[in-house]
């Protein structure tokens, strides 16, 4: 994609990133209470959490926008107090709604960044041009960004994100807004980004999304990381039948425990969709092969979410 490689990192070996006990206040609301993590280059962590969680005023400390009341970040070594606009100049952050001034052409929204991150006019030129056709937006280069849709002003913002080349990326639900060719496009782009070598934290509630592009997952619950949070040993699977009498009679005679799923709308008559708690995937192919060979109209079974979203609805969250 023609994307220039990620600055060297200052200090050899430190992570990408480090956060360590970070803690931030808002008056008596206290956003972010306890928070570590770590990023390695080269990898993508989903921060997943409940509306409230402290997901965003996290990602604003670790981006340098927010100065935590406690606790440390540290960037490929250095903290934002000591080396700020060294520290600064290796983190890209897309914010969850970018906004542009009046005036400015997309072209020069991203110069003038680029200039704000010491980048030489003629390098930041050059890959201002071709960020705007990594995230097909190069027909607008010319045009006012107030023009823009929401979900291409999202797309601006990722090209913003990158106009210096950072080795750390942090993404605030990047997707909301973006049509479902513009999603793969974006989980795409972070995968080549982090064979790259870049270190990327991205935000979002679309955990099925998120799964398919991410090696690891930090969980917020109030504010506090999640230490480890491991993945069900037990898995959910989804199985749905044009005769859910018959399903039922079985499941009894197997002593099969089944339970309706709230989330799927009855079918055709008579039909029905269950949850099912099975080990692993072998118990999975028997339990189909048994059902099909007992005469059961099956039409369709598959895991019901990924492990992302079991992990994190088997978690004690709270909404906030
Ligand atoms: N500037 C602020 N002033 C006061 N309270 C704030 C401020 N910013 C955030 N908060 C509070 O801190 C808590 C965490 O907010 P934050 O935006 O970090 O959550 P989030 O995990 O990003 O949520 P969402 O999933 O909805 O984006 C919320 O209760 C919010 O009301
Ligand atoms: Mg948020």
């Amino acid at each position: 994609m023609g994307l220039p490689p990620p600055p060297a990192a200052p200090v050899v070996g430190a992570p990408a990133l480090q956060a360590s006990s970070v803690r931030r206040a808002f008056g008596s609301m206290v956003a972010v209470a306890d928070a570590s993590l770590s990023l390695a280059p080269g990898s993508v962590t989903a921060l997943v959490g409940p509306n409230g969680s402290g997901k965003t005023t996290l990602l604003l400390m670790l981006a340098g926008l927010l100065a935590p009341d406690a606790g440390e970040v540290r960037v490929h070594g250095m903290t934002y107090g000591q080396h700020g606009p060294d520290a600064r100049r290796h983190v890209g952050w897309m914010p969850d709604t970018f906004g542009t001034w009046d005036s400015l052409t997309c072209l020069e929204v991203l110069t003038t960044f680029g200039a704000a991150y010491r980048v030489p006019p003629e390098v930041a030129r050059e890959r201002a041009l071709g960020l705007l056709e990594t995230v097909h937006l190069a027909e607008y280069t010319g045009a006012p960004a107030r023009v823009l849709s929401r979900g291409q002003k999202q797309r601006l913002g990722l090209a913003r994100a990158l106009i210096h080349a950072p080795g750390v990326l942090l993404l605030d639900e990047p997707a909301s807004g973006l049509d479902p060719r513009s999603r793969v496009d974006l989980r795409r782009l972070v995968r080549s980004l982090a064979d790259a070598g870049v270190a990327v934290l991205v935000s979002s509630h679309v955990l099925v999304e998120l799964e398919e592009m991410v090696d690891d997952a930090v969980f917020l619950n109030r504010g506090q990381t999640v230490a480890g949070a491991p993945a069900p040993a037990v898995a959910r699977w989804r199985i749905t039948t044009l005769d859910a009498a018959a399903l039922l009679a079985w499941a009894a005679t197997v002593r099969l425990p089944l339970t309706p799923d709230p989330d799927e709308p009855p079918g055709s008559p008579g039909a029905g969709t269950f949850l099912v708690h099975l080990p692993d995937e072998t118990h999975a192919a028997a339990l189909l092969r048994d059902t099909v060979t007992a005469g059961i109209p099956v039409s369709r079974m598959a895991p019901a979410g990924g492990r992302l979203e079991q992990t994190y609805l088997a978690m004690e969250t709270e909404r906030r």
